[in-house]
């Protein structure tokens, strides 16, 4: 039985003040909460001061980036070391706006997702299709070539220790989420590529998320298709209420 995950990804929002009034929010409601494992993801900025508010809570923490090396001569860059140091347990990599505004490609996903899981980080692999590539018809192709580019070269432990997010590119911040029937469609076809590239019983354990406009309304019929194992969550993770409305809907 998988257990459901629910990500909050701030992106490039909340000042310190901002992140601490969220988190003894979502720490008031969600603190003890066992039954949806909760991961805020803020900026690096702001990831120690809610490390430590989230220490001896239920809420894990989560980064939005890294760089693949250990260390080194990355000038503005942050490894999965420096990540650890700070009780990080999860990390996104490939989010489309990684991709699309800073020219990550499937070779630099799988490299980070490899050094992520080495410095055992999990890693919240992102994939999804633009607007363009489903009106083409291409949905089938790129989400097979992204998700065998980023998960190339693991194991079936490191796959299990990942998590997936399938967020199709058109459905981010736009307000236009993927229909259940649409999202279940896509979780489905990475689970089956999951199982051709190790097995049955591996894809029938790892965790797929859906991202892309998911609100309190729309969450518990998401969260309700068998292959969608919880939701990565932007603009509503910035609204303590929105996000712990959306956590609740994944039970
Ligand atoms: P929105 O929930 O704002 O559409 O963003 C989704 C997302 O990109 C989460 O990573």
């Amino acid at each position: 039985m998988r257990k459901k995950i629910v990500a909050g990804n701030w992106k490039m929002n909340m000042t310190s003040d901002e992140a601490t009034n969220l988190v003894n929010a979502l720490k008031a409601d969600l603190g003890n909460f066992r039954e949806v494992e909760v991961v805020v993801c803020p900026p690096f900025t702001v990831l120690g001061v809610v490390s430590d508010l989230v220490h001896g809570t239920h809420i894990d923490l989560g980064a939005q980036n890294m760089h693949w090396e250990k260390s080194g001569a990355y000038t503005g860059e942050i490894s999965a070391g420096m990540l650890r140091e700070l009780y990080c347990h999860y990390v996104i990599l490939g989010h489309s706006e990684r991709r699309q505004y800073f020219g990550e490609t499937d070779e630099i996903v799988n490299r980070k997702t490899r050094a992520a899981l080495a410095a055992s980080l999990h890693p919240i692999v992102c994939v999804g299709e633009t607007l363009a590539e489903r009106e083409a018809g291409q949905v089938d192709a790129v989400i097979t070539r992204q998700v065998k580019g980023a998960l190339a070269g693991l194991s079936a432990k490191e796959l299990l220790d990942s998590v997936i997010a399938y967020e199709p590119v058109w459905a981010i911040g736009t307000g236009k989420t993927a229909s259940s029937e649409q999202a279940q469609e896509v979780h489905a076809l990475i689970r089956k590529l999951l199982a051709e590239m190790y097995d049955e019983t591996v894809a029938g354990g790892v965790r797929i998320q859906y991202g892309g406009s998911v609100k309190p309304g729309n969450a518990k019929e998401l969260f309700g298709m068998p292959d969608i194992d919880g939701g990565l969550i932007g603009g509503a993770a910035l609204d303590a209420k929105s996000f712990i409305d959306i956590v609740r809907a994944a039970v």
